[in-house]
């Protein structure tokens, strides 16, 4: 018998029993391909030779799989070996699937925790990964000081769809991000500016552009986005023709930069031109339209 159990040795799963395997816990894994499991093995590892092995090791399983399939694929069939058990799913999903992974987890007498890791692999272990968990709080109390090897612990919640809901609404906020700077880099590198030397204004603008969410969250929770506006919807709406223009102009597409200008001026067609641009979220909610 082991303390934790974690199936899915790839490269998250392999950071995750490593960082158990080094606060000294015993840790037992799988993997569909065995030779990821070696490396670990050689740190003290128990190498479990099927997923039943695996599940029946520990009180603690730690699925870290590449989608829900995977972990319905892997556990549906040694369902019955969960009963008693906590899992911690920490694969990418949506909230749908959480819930639905937590029902069936729970018919099987399990302790269901789903769990978001905002983090890349190197990084676990240490105080600046952060891993969302949502679901059943006593089983989140009773494992929180196991799963504090992994970085730094944020419970949202019983709901088991609340981890991926934050999850993915920080991975949105991050691609719309990089949506933008890949199109910055693109605009300059067709006029032959190398990336390194802008990407340090970019780096500057892009932080202090952050100064102005935590006024948007006040806005969208007041829902008054009018109050003190000093770069207004109808202003922004018609500069933003020129970014559209502007890459044209140097052959580069316009893929990534022309929805926000459709809802910009949807905006402005609904009569926000003079409120904030965070005024544009009420229209991304599409079943508040009767959409
Ligand atoms: N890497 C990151 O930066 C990162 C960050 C946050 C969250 N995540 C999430 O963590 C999860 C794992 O990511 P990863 O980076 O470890 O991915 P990965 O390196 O591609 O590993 C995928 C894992 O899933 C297993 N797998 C895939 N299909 C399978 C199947 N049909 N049956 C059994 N096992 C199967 C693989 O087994 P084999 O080794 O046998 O192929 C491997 O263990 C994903 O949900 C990912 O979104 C990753």
């Amino acid at each position: 018998m082991s303390e934790i159990t974690v199936i899915g040795l790839g490269a998250m799963g392999t950071a995750l029993a490593e960082a158990f395997l080094n606060q000294g816990y015993s840790v037992t894994v799988w993997n569909r391909s065995p030779a990821k499991a070696e490396a670990l093995a050689a740190k003290g590892a128990i190498v479990a030779v099927s997923v039943e092995e695996a599940v029946r090791s520990s009180p603690l399983i730690v699925t870290c799989l590449l989608v829900y399939d995977t972990v319905r694929e892997a556990l549906g069939p040694v369902a019955a070996a969960l009963s008693g058990r906590t899992v911690v799913n920490l694969t990418n999903g949506t909230p749908e699937q959480a819930r639905e992974m937590s029902d069936w987890a729970i018919s099987h007498g399990a302790d269901y925790i789903d769990g978001g890791i905002m983090a890349v692999p190197p990084m676990i272990g240490g105080p600046h990964a952060l891993i969302l968990y949502s679901g059943s709080s006593q089983a989140f109390d009773a494992c929180s000081g196991q799963l504090g090897a992994l970085g730094t612990s944020k419970y949202l919640g019983e709901d088991a769809g609340l981890a991926p809901l934050y999850d993915i609404s920080l991975l949105t906020g991050m691609y719309g991000m990089f949506a933008g700077t890949l199109q910055a880099l693109a605009l300059t590198g067709a006029a032959g500016i190398p990336a390194g030397a802008f990407m340090p204004l970019l780096a500057s603008w892009l932080q202090a552009m952050q100064g102005l969410l935590p006024k948007w969250a006040e806005q969208i929770d007041s829902g008054d986005h009018t109050s003190d506006v000093v770069s207004n919807l109808g202003m922004q709406a018609d500069a933003y023709v020129n970014l559209i223009d502007a890459s044209r102009s140097a052959d580069v597409s316009t893929e990534l930069v022309l929805p926000m200008q459709s809802l910009m001026k949807r905006g402005v067609a609904a009569g926000q031109a003079n409120a904030d641009l965070s005024s544009l979220v009420a229209l991304l909610r599409l079943s508040k339209q009767g959409a």
